[in-house]
């Protein structure tokens, strides 16, 4: 139990939930999910987040650390970032868990899309239980990624390349190493260490052979995505395969990939190209989120960033919502969101 000044309003509740949650990992099948357990006159009775798939959810922490305080939660509330799940998965239902510890009421921010985990809300309400659904925009940016991913039943997928200002993505003779400076790429390397699986072409294996780890600050991080190389040719020797979390998807339709790596509970995909695996995921509407680093340089001759779209006409232009830029170093990084079916 932490240390409070006094008490909380369930809005300050609710912030120091998300707060918590962002203690828990980024990547995995399972989404951030903090937990307060408030008394009536809001004092913190107890708090807790997830920490990965496997471990105890937030819910179910908050609980262990009010019981080990001594404190009695009987007819407290409970504020937690994501609606409580309903079904038995790695660990037990936390409508139960919250049900036999006597809690009086839940407001939860994020409903859970999930099929299975979903309904948690309607549970407690038919146990006499007030389950509040409190939307928070804090609470659901922490879930972005994981509600699409949900929702649409396949990863949520990022497309990221490295350009020039011409919009190329590696010179004539095929080279691309460098095109960006080395704060582009440490950026780069952070957000690979965010994502479940990364993805490439066997054309980008054989001009790059990359190894595809994330190396946040020079060193390989703790969790590592799956590599996926995508096509019907073999890659023997590669670099991608020195590591035994690689797997080749022998499939050119993008929604094959998907289904592939949905089934091994990838949430996030980074799709890192090249031009003839980037165009197959935006032609079947497929990228949900794009980072392009653009470096202040021109070649003048080499493959674009996306090969053809079929795209005749400015109207027909696929345009970003949301698009954020920023500097890094020489380079910028331009984000933008393509929401649709999301
Ligand atoms: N600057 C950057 O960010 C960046 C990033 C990546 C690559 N690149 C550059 O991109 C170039 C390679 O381009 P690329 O287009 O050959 O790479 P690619 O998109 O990585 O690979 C293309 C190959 O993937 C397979 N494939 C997978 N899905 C497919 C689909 N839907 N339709 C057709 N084929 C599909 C095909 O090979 P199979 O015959 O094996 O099926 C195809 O030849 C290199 O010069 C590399 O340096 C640059």
């Amino acid at each position: 139990m932490p240390e409070q000044a006094g008490p909380l309003s369930a809005a300050e509740a609710m912030a120091r939930a998300v707060s918590l949650a962002t203690r828990g990992p980024e990547n995995g099948p399972n989404p951030r999910v903090g937990c307060v357990i408030l008394s009536e006159r809001g004092d913190v009775l107890g708090e807790g987040w997830h920490r990965g798939a496997g471990t105890a959810h937030a819910e179910v922490e908050a609980l262990r650390d009010a019981a080990s305080a001594g404190a009695d939660v009987r007819g407290a509330t409970a504020v937690v970032t994501l609606e409580p799940c309903s079904h038995t998965g790695r660990t037990g239902p936390c409508v139960d868990a919250l049900t036999e510890a006597g809690i009086g009421a839940v407001r939860f921010a994020v409903a859970d899309p999930g099929g299975t985990s979903g309904g948690g809300a309607g549970v407690l309400l038919g146990r006499g239980i007030a389950a509040v659904h409190a939307p928070d925009a804090a609470a659901s940016a922490l879930t972005r990624r994981w509600h699409a991913a949900m929702r649409l039943g396949r990863p949520y997928v990022i497309a990221k390349w490295a350009a020039t200002l011409d919009g190329r993505m590696a010179a004539a003779d095929g080279t691309s190493f460098w095109i960006t400076g080395d704060e582009a790429r440490e950026h780069a390397h952070q957000v690979r260490g965010t994502v479940d699986a990364i993805a490439v072409g066997t054309g980008t294996v054989r001009a790059d052979d990359p190894s595809l780890s994330a190396r946040p600050g020079g060193h390989e991080s703790g969790h590592q995505p799956l590599r996926v190389v995508i096509g019907n040719s073999p890659t023997p020797g590669a670099q991608v395969w020195r590591d035994t979390n690689a797997v080749a998807v022998p499939a050119h339709r993008p929604e094959a990939v998907l289904e592939a790596l949905h089934a091994r509970e990838v949430r996030t995909l980074l799709v890192e190209g090249g031009p003839t695996v980037l165009a197959a995921f935006f032609r079947e509407g497929l990228v949900d989120e794009a980072h392009a680093y653009i470096a202040p340089a021109l070649l003048g001759a080499g493959p674009t960033v996306v090969a053809d779209l079929g795209i005749g006409t400015m109207e027909d232009a696929l345009r970003g919502q949301s698009v954020t830029s920023r500097a890094l170093g020489a380079d910028t990084l331009v984000t933008a969101l393509f929401p649709r079916g999301v």
